[in-house]
């Protein structure tokens, strides 16, 4: 069950060839897929020879294979982790009961909205990047962001796969129309609001991959959970993959850091125009656009307060990231403390039933898992004696979904005047000079081990290869 078919025309690991109708009809998506990458994934790099990864078994050892691969003909498919034997649903209020192999008649609406919105996010993200290669620092960066992009594109095979084999026609329009949704576009955007944000320089690609894939491994966790099997076992699986995109973000911001505290330590100083000057990135700059991130993903997790978490919680459909972790796995008689604004300029305290709490206790355990990194980061910053550290924003910052929109809160929680909110807004996240200033240090670096003059070089190379490998052969 766990090797994976390359024979057949879409590579799979679920027997495809056993169902003709579905084979034919995920064969007529394909070339649709592929006149979508054509358009909308890594403009200009066609040709160009990646070293990429693909996966060549689900389990643990052998999941992975390196070599040369012209995006356009990446071997993209539907891989599922392997089933576990007598699974049992964990949570809800069918809790013990055996878990499904097919769509629930009354779940169905639910779990496709569900599917949708997952499977949307993964082509916006290839699109966001589209133009990124062009600025590369590196070929090294070059070629992560292409196995990001390609493993996205594969994530979202994994959901059209979902669609096709367990919704019907439904499904199959859906599958359609995440071809059809464009990341920015005007008329047709794609769904949630941090995917419609251009990516248009590197420093931000490091706080998606940090911030933003972030989320998308917490809702794959909480899908990993689902009574959904299918479901359950192709998010097993993306978040091997996931995985590497968080590295891509967490690496290459410490690299960024690394190469400025080189430069204050040229210079002599910590002053942001001299660095600048220099050419790198200082960390008051860092900072605005950790800020940014951070609290545009966020918004991803929902309402603090949410009557459909509560139902697919209940339902079995969404369970919390790492359910096993939790003792309690119903939920009926558990409360949430809250913290709501009190529409006086003030906040209160709320208890509320942990079941409506959910999106709330996965945005926490969220921030905890994104603080890892910061302390990484600030380790090296206190290492080079310097007393700055960088930090989160308060979940209360910049919010535009649930009880804190329109609410003027600082980064660091504190509430504030509106005026003062409006004066300050650009000593917190990227004001044009900033993202001006950014985009001029962005040119490409393109020959073999060399690196942009803003960024330090990884630690090692990809695959115990040397940093001087040729990793994208330009042709
Ligand atoms: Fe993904
Ligand atoms: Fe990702």
């Amino acid at each position: 069950m766990a090797s994976i078919n390359y024979s057949d025309k879409i590579p799979n690991n679920v027997n495809l060839a056993t169902d003709r109708a579905l084979q034919r009809a995920l064969e007529h998506w394909q070339p649709h897929f592929l006149q979508w990458w054509h358009e909308m994934g890594p403009s200009d790099f066609e040709k160009a020879d990646v070293y990429l990864r693909t996966a060549t078994s689900v389990d643990a050892e052998g999941w992975a294979r390196y070599g040369a691969v012209k995006m356009p003909e990446y071997r993209w498919g539907i891989f599922l982790a392997d089933q576990v034997p007598d699974r049992k649903i964990g949570f809800g209020d069918a809790m013990g009961q055996p878990v499904w192999q097919q769509v629930p008649g009354e779940h169905r609406s639910t779990l496709r909205r569900l599917i949708v919105t997952q499977g949307d996010t993964e082509p916006a993200s290839v699109e966001q990047q589209r133009l990124l290669g062009h600025s590369c620092p590196s070929l090294y960066d070059l070629r992560n962001l292409f196995q990001v992009n390609v493993e996205e594109g594969r994530h979202l095979w994994a959901m059209v796969y979902l669609l096709h084999a367990y919704f019907g026609r439904d499904g199959r329009e859906e599958a359609e129309e995440l071809l059809a949704r464009h990341s920015g576009n005007a008329d047709k955007p794609r769904i949630l609001t941090t995917f419609n944000e251009p990516i248009s320089d590197w420093l931000s690609f490091y706080c998606f991959t940090y911030f933003t894939d972030r989320d998308g491994k917490y809702q794959l966790k909480s899908f990993a959970e689902s009574a959904f099997d299918p479901l359950s076992r192709t998010c097993r699986f993306m978040l091997t993959e996931e995985a590497h995109h968080m590295f891509v973000g967490e690496t290459g911001i410490g690299r960024v850091i690394k190469r400025t505290l080189e430069v204050m330590k040229e210079l002599g100083t910590d002053d942001p125009a001299a660095i600048r000057a220099k050419g790198a990135v200082d960390l008051p700059l860092l900072q605005k656009y950790i800020n940014f991130w951070c609290s545009s993903s966020l918004d991803l997790f929902g309402s603090e307060i949410s009557s459909n978490a509560a139902a697919s919680f209940a339902n079995g459909l969404k369970g919390r990231p790492d359910e096993p972790q939790y003792q309690d796995h119903v939920l009926r008689d558990a409360t949430f403390h809250l913290q709501t604004p009190d529409g006086h300029g003030g906040q209160k305290d709320e208890d509320v039933p942990m079941l409506n709490a959910l999106n709330e206790v996965m945005r926490e355990s969220y921030l905890k898992d994104c603080e890892i990194g910061l302390k990484r980061w600030n380790r090296v910053i206190e290492r080079a004696g310097h007393a700055v550290r960088l930090s989160l924003p308060s979940p209360h910052f910049r919010r535009s979904i649930g009880a804190w929109v329109g609410q003027y809160v600082a980064p660091d929680g504190k509430i504030v005047s509106a005026a003062e909110y409006e004066q300050r807004l650009h000593d917190w996240i990227p004001s044009q000079a900033d993202k001006a200033f950014v985009h001029s240090l962005m040119q490409k670096v393109v020959a073999p081990g060399k690196m942009a003059a803003w960024i330090a070089p990884p630690e090692r190379g990809i695959n115990n290869l040397p940093l001087e490998y040729e990793y994208v052969h330009l042709s």
